[in-house]
C-alpha cells in the first residue's frame, strides 16, 4: 500500500552503495555483477578489516588511495541532488545515513548527512585520535598534521569495527514517521537492521532499490528501479 504523506515530518534515509552506482562507484554485492564478490579484485577481508591493516598495512593503504583518488574524478547523479533539494527543502527532521564513504552526497549539496562508516576523505591517526581532511595519499606514511606522528589509517570502518553515532541514529529512528531504505543491499549489520528497528518504533517504511534488498519483506512499500529516477521521482511526490 502505497506510504500516504501527510503524517510524515521526521524522516530518516538510509542510502548505501546503489545510490552511488550511477556515478560511476562500484557496489559491493550485485546479485550478477559477475565479479563473485570480489571488490577491485580484492577479497573484502584481503582489504577491509583491521587484521588485514596489521598484516599487510602496504596492500590496505594503496587500496585506500586509490579509491580516494577515484572517488574524487565522480559526480553525483540525479538522486544525489534529489536528495539534496528534500534536505534543503524538508522543514521537519530529516538525517540521511550514508553506508557510502564517499562525498557525493555533500557535493550535491546535502548538509544533514551522517556518515556511519566513516568518509574516504579524511584520515584518522591513531597516535592522537584526531581525523584530518584528507585528498591525497597515505601510502608513504605522512605525518599527522596535528601531532607529527606518522600514524595515520583511512578514516572508514572495516568489517569487526564499530560503525560511527550509533546513538544520533537511534535518536532519529525513534522520532522518525518514515524510513527509507535507498540502494542497498541489506547484507550488512546493524544498518540492515534500522528498518526492524523503524517499525518497531512505529515509522513507515520505504524501499527504493534495484532489487530487493535481503530484508525486503520488512519493508511497507518496494519501488524498484535505478536510483537515479526512482528518488528524483519520490523526492517530487514528498515535497507535492
Ligand atoms: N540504483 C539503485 N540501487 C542500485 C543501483 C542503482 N543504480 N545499482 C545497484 N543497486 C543496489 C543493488 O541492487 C544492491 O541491493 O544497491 C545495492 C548495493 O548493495 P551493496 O553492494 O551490498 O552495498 P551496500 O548495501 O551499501 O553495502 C553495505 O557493505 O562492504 C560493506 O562497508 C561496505 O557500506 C558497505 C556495506
Amino acid at each position: 500500500m502505497p506510504i500516504d504523506r501527510n503524517p510524515i515530518r521526521n524522516i530518516v534515509i538510509l542510502t548505501g552503495a546503489g545510490v552511488s552506482a550511477e556515478s560511476g562507484i562500484d557496489t559491493f554485492r550485485d546479485a550478477n555483477d559477475g565479479r563473485g564478490g570480489l571488490w577491485e579484485q580484492h577479497r573484502v577481508e584481503d582489504v577491509a578489516t583491521p587484521e588485514a591493516f596489521a598484516r599487510d598495512p602496504d596492500l590496505v593503504l594503496r587500496f585506500y588511495d586509490m579509491r580516494r583518488e577515484a572517488i574524487q574524478t565522480k559526480k553525483p547523479n540525479p538522486a544525489h541532488h534529489a536528495l539534496a533539494r528534500l534536505d534543503k527543502e524538508w522543514e521537519g527532521q530529516l538525517l540521511i545515513v550514508t553506508q557510502n564513504v564517499d562525498d557525493l552526497h555533500e557535493r550535491a549539496g546535502a548538509r544533514r548527512v551522517l556518515h556511519m562508516h566513516g568518509e574516504h576523505l579524511n584520515a584518522w591517526c591513531t597516535a592522537c585520535d584526531v581525523r584530518s581532511r584528507w585528498t591525497g595519499t597515505l601510502i608513504e606514511r605522512p605525518a599527522c598534521p596535528r601531532c607529527g606522528e606518522p600514524a595515520l589509517r583511512p578514516d572508514v570502518v572495516w568489517f569487526g569495527e564499530m560503525p560511527y553515532e550509533m546513538d544520533r541514529i537511534f535518536a532519529a529512528l525513534r522520532d522518525a514517521d518514515l524510513f527509507v531504505s535507498i540502494g542497498t543491499s541489506g547484507a550488512v549489520y546493524p544498518a540492515a537492521g534500522f528498518v526492524r528497528n523503524a517499525n518497531e518504533l512505529g515509522a513507515r517504511t520505504l524501499e527504493l532499490n534495484l532489487d530487493r534488498s535481503q530484508g525486503s519483506h520488512w519493508f511497507d512499500e518496494t519501488r524498484l528501479g535505478p536510483a537515479g529516477r526512482i528518488v528524483p521521482e519520490w523526492v517530487d511526490e514528498i515535497l507535492a
